[in-house]
């Protein structure tokens, strides 16, 4: 909400915590939405008036018709995907192409990088990252190689550059023997996926960007994934392939260090993991199938089963620290109504150390609980934090002494409504 600057709205844990949710109810406040990292792996659930809806690379701004929503250079995008999402928004009434501009330096997934990421998973045998197999990883890896191809390349001459690096793609899956697939259909999908792309605004929205904010226009910036997913800051390598913390706004949007300001830590009332990698509070017993349950805690993307277990201070200390949080977002606190106690992890043991600091690898490593009462009391119906039972807001205050951080939103249901603001 600060003028001239850009607020970053970033998942702080493993992702799914509730970005969506949040940036839709945020956008009245935002001339410009923008996202900044990430690709199709996203799955960004929004729900208001009885309908539903998950985005994938579309900002979660497209709803308010007033807001410009970006793309930033920082994304992943595959054409074929982004026709299916945005005609599905079409198909709901919302139109899109004067509203949605895409940076033309944003890298583009092609089919063979999906072929190339299932290729790579499989070849990792037991160490399997878990990924989403949208092709992420060897988009990343191709941007970083200097051999990928951009949005930009689609206005020139690009079906040789295509065919120059499917057949890099080809060769390398070759060299793996993996050899048994066929794009066929699905490349003429993303051929056509290209041609729609094509009546978008392709522009250069890190210019864009700034002179709104040199206008005094504010943006907000809608992450992806969550932080200990990030590239460099999460449990490597059992990350997704792109800067998902605040860093990651200046690169993935072309905006400089100052110009952040608010910096806003979505989290969970409780933990959840998708994918494979070190997870030291999962739960394997009935209450972690009872927070699943009630949490509907089922991949948006991939439909899996996620991993769930109770709040982890060590990690939300860990990445409050790297990407500056100013002001934290509890989601989903009406899943934990019904709990008698309620666990919280402030340290993990390893070979007989206390660790209150994130390490540098998090396998092997044992939570160490408190425990508090539960409010056994269905926060779902409420909407004032006067009404919040003595409990829960016990549970706040514990959260916001522990992160040292204020917590400024309270979620309590999927939909837009359910959002209690407290000392904005
Ligand atoms: P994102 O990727 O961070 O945008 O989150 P997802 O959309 O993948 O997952 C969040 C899920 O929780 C979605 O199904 C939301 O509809 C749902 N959700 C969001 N906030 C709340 C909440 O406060 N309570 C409950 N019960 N569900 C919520
Ligand atoms: P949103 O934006 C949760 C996980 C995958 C896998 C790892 C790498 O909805 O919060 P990738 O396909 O990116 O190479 O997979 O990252 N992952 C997510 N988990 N939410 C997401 O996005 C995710 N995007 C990727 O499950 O473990
Ligand atoms: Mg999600």
């Amino acid at each position: 909400m600060t003028k001239g600057k850009v607020d970053a709205l970033l998942g702080i844990v493993f992702g799914d915590e509730g970005k969506g949710k949040v940036v839709d109810f945020f956008t009245p406040h935002y001339d410009v939405v923008a996202r900044f990292a990430g690709g199709p792996n996203a799955g960004h659930t929004i729900i208001f008036d009885g309908r539903k809806f998950v985005l994938r690379s579309i900002p979660s701004g497209i709803f308010d018709a007033g807001k410009l929503n970006i793309i930033g250079n920082g994304c992943v995008l595959a054409p074929d995907l982004f026709m299916a999402e945005a005609r599905e928004l079409e198909a709901a009434g919302y139109t899109l192409t004067d509203r949605l501009h895409i940076s033309r330096r944003a890298h583009l997934i092609l089919p063979t990088h999906r072929v190339l990421d299932r290729a790579y998973e499989a070849a990792k045998g037991k160490n399997k990252v878990g990924t989403t197999g949208k092709g992420i990883g060897p988009t990343y890896s191709d941007k970083a190689a200097r051999t990928g191809l951009r949005v930009g390349d689609i206005l020139g001459n690009f079906n040789e550059k295509y065919a120059a690096l499917k057949a890099r793609h080809e060769q390398i899956l070759r060299d793996l023997h993996f050899t048994d697939y066929d794009i066929t259909e699905e490349e003429a999908r993303w051929m056509e996926g290209v041609d729609y792309l094509r009546k978008f605004h392709l522009t250069d929205t890190e210019h864009e960007i700034n002179r709104y904010l040199a206008e005094g226009k504010n943006v907000l910036a809608e992450g992806a994934q969550g932080s200990l997913l990030d590239i460099d800051h999460g449990t490597y390598p059992f990350v997704s392939s792109s800067s998902t913390t605040s860093g990651g706004v200046c690169t993935g949007l072309g905006v400089a260090p100052g110009s952040i300001g608010r910096v806003w830590g979505v989290f969970k009332a409780y933990s959840t993991r998708v994918g494979a990698g070190p997870f030291p509070v999962e739960l394997f017993d009935e209450t972690g199938d009872t927070i699943r349950r009630i949490g509907n805690e089922f991949g948006a993307v991939t439909g899996r089963n996620r991993r769930c277990g109770w709040i982890d201070l060590v990690a939300l200390r860990y990445a409050i620290m790297v990407n500056g949080v100013t002001d934290l977002v509890m989601m989903k606190s009406d899943v934990l109504d019904g709990f008698e106690t309620i666990k919280v992890c402030t340290a993990y043991r390893k070979d007989g150390v206390t660790l209150t600091d994130m390490p540098y690898d998090t396998e092997g490593c044992e939570p160490v609980y408190e425990e508090l009462p539960g409010w056994q009391t269905p926060l779902g119906a409420l909407r004032r934090e006067e009404d919040f039972p003595p409990a829960f807001k016990a549970y706040i205050d514990y959260l916001e002494r522990a992160l040292a951080t204020p917590i400024r939103i309270i979620s309590v249901g999927p939909d837009r409504e359910a959002t209690i603001v407290r000392n904005l």
